[in-house]
């Protein structure tokens, strides 16, 4: 009889949700390449049960440029979690809400014992997140487009809220990301969004390197800013917009990396500007 361990799950190929593949097995990669900043057994093993080749990553992921893509996924994940903790200290019992979550575990990474975590992403990847991830006390898993705002009816906001996303507005068009933040904004007062963003050259970059050696080419990149202040001007409701270097805003991992990727860090902070933004809602 198949044991649980020897089961292999699937991730359907050529779709958006496939892309959660790459800042899985980059989080893996870099648990494995740097255990100083970013230990992750969790990522390894989640890895390990999915029915998918990484042969043709871990290739891509040897070189200078592959690596720092591993290097750029987890620190977001870390600089996310910094967010988390943060809020989550002036609002202990505040919803955690992961957008687009795929198999990313943040959640459980900034789990204070009595937050509410809330896990949203397209049906067939919560299906397999069920089975290699499922739901702990508090923890709740929702399949649901999140262009169709019934998946608010389930969060909890009534103390606080805090909604993040890593790596999945690129997917949407800018009116869509508008319309959800500004639909947040009215529903869930006081909470905030964290997400990272870069400009367009930079969007335009990611499709052309991550998702075409990637083999993903059902995927079109939409949402870039040139500069977070625009952001304001979406809604009365926001009350501060902010934004941080991704690689060197929270924890500063330059003198911990190669001269190559010291130099891609200055690439990404000047010339693509990624970022990670935080809208504060009134
Ligand atoms: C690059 S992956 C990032 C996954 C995860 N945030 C991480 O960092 O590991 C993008 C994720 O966004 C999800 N996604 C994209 N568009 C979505 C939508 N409209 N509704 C729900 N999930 C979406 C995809 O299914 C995928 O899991």
């Amino acid at each position: 009889m198949e044991t649980n361990e020897m089961k292999k799950y699937h991730i359907e190929k050529n779709t958006v949700q496939e892309t959660l593949i790459i800042p899985l097995y980059g989080r893996k990669v870099c648990s494995d390449r740097f255990p100083n900043l970013f230990k992750d057994p969790e990522a390894e093993r989640i890895c390990n049960m999915l029915d998918y080749d990484f042969a043709q990553k871990g290739k891509r992921m040897e070189s200078g440029a592959g690596l720092f893509g591993a290097l750029e996924v987890a620190q977001r994940q870390y600089d996310i979690a910094c967010e988390v903790k943060d809020y989550i200290k002036s609002h202990p019992n505040a919803a955690v809400v992961n957008l687009g979550c795929g198999l990313d575990d943040t959640f459980r990474k900034c789990d204070n014992g009595i937050c509410k975590g809330y896990n949203i992403d397209m049906p067939d990847v919560i299906k397999v997140r069920n089975e290699l991830i499922p739901e702990k006390d508090r923890e709740k898993n929702i399949g649901c487009d999140l262009n169709d705002e019934r998946w608010m009816n389930e969060i909890d906001g009534s103390e606080g809220a805090i909604f993040y996303a890593t790596g999945v507005f690129y997917y949407f068009k800018k009116e869509d990301v508008k319309t959800l933040f500004c639909k947040l904004a009215a529903r869930f007062p006081g909470a905030v969004v964290v997400f990272d963003t870069c400009n367009q050259r930079g969007a335009k970059m990611m499709t052309k390197t991550w998702l075409k050696e990637a083999g993903i080419s059902d995927v079109k990149a939409f949402f870039s800013l040139e500069d977070h202040a625009e952001l304001k001007n979406w809604s009365s409701d926001f009350k501060n917009v902010s934004a941080k270097s991704y690689m060197r805003g929270y924890r500063d991992i330059y003198k911990y990396v190669s001269f190559f990727h010291k130099l891609m860090i200055r690439f990404c902070d000047s010339i693509v500007k990624m970022v990670i933004v935080k809208i504060e809602f009134r």
